[in-house]
C-alpha cells in the first residue's frame, strides 16, 4: 500500500487549472493500492490564528493554553502527520498578486512549528518524490514585460526542495487568463499550447510517480 498526499490551494473549484492538471496527474498515478490524502486549502483554509497559537503554545504551560494555542498545536500535528504518512506529494498552487498563495504560506508556516519539521532539524520526508504544479494568469519568461515578477515559483521550490528536501518535478502553466482577458487575445494559441503541454507533462509525471512507488513498495 502506498499513499499520495495532494494539496490544493486554488480559491476556485470550477475552472481551476491547477486542479485540472493535478486531477490528470492523480488519474495517471492511480492504482488500487494507492490511497490519497487531500488537503484542500482553497476550500478549507487553515484558521489565521493557528500559526501564532502553534508558535507560542509550547512556551505556555499546557493547562494555561488559549483555545487558539490548543487548536494551532493540534492542527500543526495533524498536517505534519499527513506528510509523514505519505510516500509522495502533489502541490497544486497558483500565482496570486505576483506572489504565493496565502493558504499555502499559512500551511507551511504551521507545518514548520511542529517539532518534527522545525527549522534546523533533518527533514523527516527527505528524498521522497513530489510534483509541484504552478498556474499563472500571465507569462513571465525572459521576453515577457513582467519577467522577474513571478515571486512565487522560486519560493515554492525553495521550501519544497531546500527546506523539506523533497525531490520535486515542476509543472508550470502560464497564460491561463488569456481566454478571459481581451488584451491577451493574441496569446490564446500559446496559452492553449501551454495547457496541453502541462496536462501531458502531468500525465507523464503521474506515471513516473506510480512507477517509483511500485519500486519502493517492492523493496
Ligand atoms: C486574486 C487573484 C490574483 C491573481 N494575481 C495574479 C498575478 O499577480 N499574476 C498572474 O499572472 N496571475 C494572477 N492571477 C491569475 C491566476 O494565477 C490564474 O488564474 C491561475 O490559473 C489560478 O489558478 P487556478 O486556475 O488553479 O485557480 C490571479 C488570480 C486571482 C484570483
Amino acid at each position: 500500500m502506498s499513499s499520495l498526499f495532494r494539496l490544493d490551494a486554488s480559491i476556485r473549484q470550477d475552472g481551476s487549472f491547477t486542479r485540472d492538471i493535478a486531477d490528470r496527474l492523480v488519474a495517471a498515478a492511480a492504482r488500487p493500492d494507492l490511497s490519497i490524502t487531500i488537503r484542500d486549502l482553497g476550500n478549507a483554509p487553515l484558521p489565521s490564528t493557528a500559526w501564532a497559537g502553534a508558535v507560542f503554545g509550547p512556551y505556555t504551560p499546557a493547562d494555561q493554553r488559549t483555545p487558539e494555542q490548543v487548536e494551532g498545536l493540534t492542527l500543526a500535528a495533524t498536517i505534519a502527520d499527513e506528510l509523514l504518512a505519505s510516500d509522495a506529494y502533489i502541490f497544486a498552487v497558483p500565482l496570486y498578486n505576483y506572489g504565493v498563495s496565502q493558504h499555502f504560506k499559512a500551511w507551511i508556516d504551521l507545518l514548520l512549528t511542529d517539532a518534527r519539521f522545525a527549522p534546523g532539524t533533518e527533514s523527516p520526508i527527505a528524498g521522497r518524490p513530489a510534483r509541484l504544479i504552478v498556474a499563472k494568469g500571465g507569462g513571465y519568461g525572459p521576453q515577457a514585460p513582467r519577467h522577474g515578477w513571478d515571486h512565487a515559483t522560486g519560493w515554492y521550490m525553495r521550501m519544497l526542495v531546500d527546506v523539506l528536501k523533497l525531490e520535486v518535478e515542476l509543472i508550470e502553466c502560464e497564460l491561463t487568463l488569456a481566454d478571459v482577458t481581451p488584451a491577451m487575445e493574441s496569446l490564446r494559441p500559446q496559452a492553449a499550447q501551454n495547457l496541453a503541454a502541462a496536462q501531458a507533462r502531468a500525465e507523464e509525471h503521474g506515471r513516473s510517480l506510480s512507477a517509483r512507488l511500485t519500486i519502493a513498495a517492492a523493496a
